[in-house]
């Protein structure tokens, strides 16, 4: 059983191909025009994944010796994201399940996030939680088997991802800000500045990084224009302490809470910060439980994730319609 994943939800273009529930290839293209613009524009996203589309699905085929007659159905994102690049890989996945005659399936995003870490980790534990930190979401799942899941806290505001970018934007740095604050930080003292770590009151799991960013704003305004530049470094580590500690906070709450959990997995973009990484070894050695993340391309998104959560669906005869549209608010 050869499948096809394509992803196209905001300014990656990506495809790959599992075979019987084996990742062969997968192939991303990353969109580096939005970087002079501070964040991705979508009419120029949308453009993009036309222009690479096909070569990005001919590189996915040619990396797993496969023909395109050789495939046996198509997974691709059909929300949430923006709503131009979805109907891209959406329609194209649409063309070829029509002209190979073989199904596809639109799938969830955050279906692929929460299914990341399952890509090479073939011994998967249940019940695990799984923190899903990417640039449009920061939510913490309790995960009971592969189709059972529960929402159990999740940001009142902006994003974990999104407090990267947006701090970044004040640093002063290019889009995407996660990474650029990750490599700024390596040589930064966390202890610089006392940045908030916000708790919401109404639950222990849920976030909220709006004022910590706000707090970087004033805090760029109180120094002179010369303090702020010598101690970048200094400041984007402490900020970026600050947005890890609000996650690992909740963690250590849910594991108090759900003591028969000893798997905890992380995904998304911000999953492939090394701040993160090295706490989360730290944080499994003083709680003595598992942290699992994905390998570093697999954080950020990919066809490989889509694919794998397609897999057991499409093996169970699972297909979609070809009326099915494009939801750029989809929830999980
Ligand atoms: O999962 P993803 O590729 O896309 C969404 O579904 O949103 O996540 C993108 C987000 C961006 O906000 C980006 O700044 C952040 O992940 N990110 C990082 C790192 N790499 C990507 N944040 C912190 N450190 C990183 N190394
Ligand atoms: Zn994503």
């Amino acid at each position: 059983m050869n499948i096809l994943g394509i992803e196209t939800s905001c300014d990656e273009t990506s495809a790959s191909i599992i075979s019987d529930g084996q990742l062969i290839s997968n192939i991303i293209y990353t969109q580096q025009i939005h970087k002079k613009y501070g964040g991705v524009v979508p009419e120029l996203a949308s453009q993009e994944h036309l222009n690479e589309i096909i070569d990005v699905v001919d590189a996915a085929l040619n990396k797993a010796f496969l023909k395109l007659s050789q495939l046996d159905a198509i997974a691709v994102t059909y929300g949430p994201g923006l709503m131009g690049s979805l109907l891209v890989g959406l329609n194209f996945a649409k063309a070829m399940s029509l002209s190979l005659k073989i199904p596809f399936l639109g799938v969830n995003h955050l279906e692929g996030h929460l299914f990341s870490n399952y890509i090479e980790n073939k011994s998967i534990s249940f019940p695990n939680i799984c923190l899903l930190v990417s640039g449009g979401h920061t939510q913490i799942w309790l995960i009971n088997n592969y189709n059972n899941f529960s929402l159990i806290g999740e940001t009142i505001d902006d994003a974990a991802g999104e407090a990267f970018d947006k701090g970044a934007r004040i640093l002063g740095l290019e889009y995407p800000g996660g990474p650029e604050i990750d490599k700024l930080s390596k040589n930064g003292d966390i202890k610089f500045v006392d940045f908030p770590r916000p708790k919401v009151k109404k639950s222990n799991y849920s976030f909220s990084f709006s004022g910590l960013k706000t707090a970087l704003l004033y805090y760029s305004q109180k120094v002179t224009e010369e303090e702020f530049k010598n101690n970048i470094s200094d400041i984007a580590a402490s900020y970026q302490e600050a947005i890890l500690d609000c996650l690992f906070n909740a963690l250590k709450d849910i594991i108090s809470d759900y003591p028969d959990v000893n798997d905890i997995y992380i995904s998304g973009g911000v999953a492939a910060n090394s701040r993160l990484r090295e706490k989360a070894t730290k944080f499994e050695l003083d709680y003595k439980k598992n942290i699992i993340l994905p390998k570093l391309e697999y954080c950020t998104d990919n066809a490989a994730m889509i694919a794998m959560a397609a897999y057991q669906k499409i093996i169970n005869g699972q297909k979609s319609s070809y009326d099915l549209a494009p939801q750029s608010n989809l929830k999980l």
